[in-house]
């Protein structure tokens, strides 16, 4: 399905980024993995995508940089030649009730979620109008479209993904280029395992679909984007969340 294809994942070594560069691997693509650091799981990563038969390299990036972004971006377009698929991915949480978050959980947040995002999409922008396609896939979250307590700065980090993506759909469709974003609901993995059991429940207990998504659910809507069976879908932004926020 994404044969010959080229796909960048941020925070691809673990979670549901690791997910999704996976599913795209499986699916043919070569995957350049941005990761804060080189870590063994990173390395893990990279060795299980070489296995499916891809070209697959970890680039070790903190997105919160624009100049790490842009040397890292670089050298992905010369290692790779072009890129085709960038699923921005990378996120992190500060929560805590507004009066108690930091300047810094505030900065930290918008940094890495909204502004990372945006530096690495610009980063590969001028590359995917020079072939006339791209497409770009940024990972938001049910909380920036239904909001949340204890989650002001993550929610608004997510929401601002949203205006970002309807805005690059808008302002490069024409080109070719497609800019969509999904938006998870409760997922398991490394960011929502700090839940104690009674979190849990009472999260269960407002999902429809009854559990927790995994990471894999993410990464099937992920893979339709990504692939040509979405050919017509731009500026949209797709839930995968049980049924959470209806
Ligand atoms: P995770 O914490 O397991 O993984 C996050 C990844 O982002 C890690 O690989 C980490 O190294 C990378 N990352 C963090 N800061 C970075 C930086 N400054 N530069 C480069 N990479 C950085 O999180 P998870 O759960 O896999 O989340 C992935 C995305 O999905 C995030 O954007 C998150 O906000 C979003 N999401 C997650 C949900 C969940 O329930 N787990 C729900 C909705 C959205």
């Amino acid at each position: 399905m994404l044969n010959g294809k080229t796909a960048v994942v941020t925070g691809g070594a673990r979670g549901i980024g690791r997910a999704i560069a996976y599913k795209l691997a499986e699916n043919g693509a070569n995957v350049a993995v941005v990761a804060t650091r080189d870590s063994e799981k990173a390395r893990e990563t990279i060795d299980n995508l070489q296995k499916l038969g891809v070209k697959a390299r970890l680039y070790a990036c903190d997105i919160k940089s624009a100049e790490e972004v842009t040397s890292a971006c670089e050298e992905i377009l010369a290692d790779f030649g072009q890129v085709d698929i960038l699923v921005n991915n990378a996120g992190i949480t500060r929560d805590n009730i507004l009066p108690s978050l930091s300047a810094m959980d505030i900065d930290d947040v918008i940094d890495v979620n909204l502004k990372g995002t945006m530096f690495v999409t610009k980063a590969f922008i001028r590359q995917f109008v020079r072939k006339r396609a791209g497409n770009i896939i940024n990972i938001s979250s049910v909380v920036g479209l239904m909001g949340n307590k204890g989650q002001t700065n993550y929610s608004a980090s997510k929401a601002g993904i949203i205006g970002f993506t309807k805005s690059v759909a808008r302002e490069y469709g024409r080109k070719n280029i497609r800019c969509n974003a999904v938006a998870p609901g409760y997922i398991a993995t490394d960011m929502t395992g700090a839940l104690s059991d009674e979190q849990r429940d009472q999260i269960k207990s407002q999902i429809p679909l009854g559990s927790l998504g995994s990471p894999d659910n993410v990464a099937d809507l992920v893979l339709f984007l990504a692939s040509d069976s979405s050919s017509y879908i731009t500026g949209e932004v797709i839930k995968v969340d049980g049924g959470m926020y209806v």
